[in-house]
């Protein structure tokens, strides 16, 4: 059995910024009002004429810069997101021309804002059975192009932006100094449809023919979001026969500061071990945990040997946790 180790991270964000204020020029909102609830400060929002999969490549690279791998060791592409370039195909096919790869497979991974940890779990799962190598596993959005910019209770909690890892494959087990194995240790993935009205898009090429608006029931959302994500997190220690006090950094989906601490709450960790980007970034669905990862690795922060939970929640609803030893 093969385990994949985390080899690299990248990470993109446009570089338009749309502060609170300027949203309450457009809109009937206020800063205080999006920072008391959210954590929200700003968002970056794409060009015109910039896409998902612009991002997701420019993510990519960084990634595979970081890893020190090239076109040709890319097996698998894996693009989690639910604002693709195009209805198909798989804007994973479009990362793949543009990064230069001209193997393998490469394919889109649709869970909103537990997309990326999806998009973990199946590429985990490939290199596990030995199917895959070299993988890339991407996060990339462009929300602000699905929301309704007449709606204050949605338009200002997302933003765009994109994150990548690249996972390899290693057929010893890859030891810490202190001889803990290395790599993604489990993933756990749930969905349950029933709740589709609390968090969905009223639109798409099969019912509508139109792309259509991102509609939320908020406090639905959250009510369920502590619960599931609570639950992730438990399944994923559980597994392992770890304990809350083993986790070194929580790096959750970003979404809502007060879910994000009450996480960190549950998990006893001090504030400084949960990797927070919600302020600056909001809401990036499936972009915003690589999106943090790549921060948190990027400064320093999170050193090999760390034990790093990611969790997350999304429409469906969809929720999942991954647990790597870094
Ligand atoms: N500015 C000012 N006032 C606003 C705004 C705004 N932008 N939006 C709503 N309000 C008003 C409402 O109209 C309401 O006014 P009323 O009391 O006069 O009717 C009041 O603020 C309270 O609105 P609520 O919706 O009850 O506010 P709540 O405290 O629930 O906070 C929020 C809303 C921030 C959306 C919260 O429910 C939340 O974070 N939910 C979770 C969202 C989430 O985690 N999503 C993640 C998944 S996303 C994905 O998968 C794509």
């Amino acid at each position: 059995m093969y385990r994949s180790l985390v080899t690299g991270c990248g990470a993109y964000l446009p570089s338009q910024i749309v502060t609170n204020a300027e949203l309450a020029k457009r809109i009937d909102t206020t800063d205080e009002w999006i920072r008391q609830r959210t954590g929200i400060r700003q968002r970056h929002i794409a060009a015109d004429g910039e896409f998902t999969s612009d991002l997701g490549s420019a993510a990519a690279r960084e990634a595979m810069a970081q890893a020190g791998v090239k076109p040709a060791d890319i097996d698998l592409i894996i693009c989690a997101t639910s604002t693709p370039d195009e209805t198909f195909p798989a804007t994973a096919t479009r990362i793949q021309t543009r990064l230069g790869v001209g193997q393998g497979a490469a394919f889109d991974v649709q869970a909103v804002c537990s997309g990326f940890v999806y998009g973990m779990a199946v590429a985990d799962n490939f290199v596990r059975v030995g199917q895959a190598k070299t993988v890339l596993v991407i996060g990339a959005e462009t929300f602000s192009r699905i929301l309704d910019w007449e709606d204050r209770s949605t338009c200002v909690l997302f933003g765009d932006g994109a994150g990548a890892v690249v996972l390899q494959a290693t057929n010893g087990v890859e030891k810490t100094n202190g001889a803990k194995a290395r790599g993604v240790l489990s993933t756990h993935l749930y969905a349950d449809g029933t709740h589709h009205d609390a968090l969905y898009v009223d639109g798409g090429p099969s019912s509508t023919k139109t792309v259509g608006h991102l509609r939320m029931e908020g406090k639905e959302v959250y009510r369920h979001a502590v619960v599931r994500m609570a639950e992730a997190i438990d399944a994923a220690l559980d597994a392992n026969g770890l304990t809350p006090g083993d986790v070194d950094w929580l790096v959750p989906h970003q979404a809502n500061i007060r879910i994000i601490e009450s996480m960190g709450r549950r998990l006893n960790l001090p504030g400084d071990r949960v990797v927070v980007t919600v302020d600056r970034h909001a809401n990036t669905s499936a972009a915003s945990i690589p999106l943090a990862l790549s921060e948190a690795v990027g400064d320093g922060r999170i050193q090999q040997g760390d034990l790093v939970l990611m969790e997350a929640m999304g429409g469906g609803f969809t929720w999942g946790s991954a647990l790597v030893r870094w």
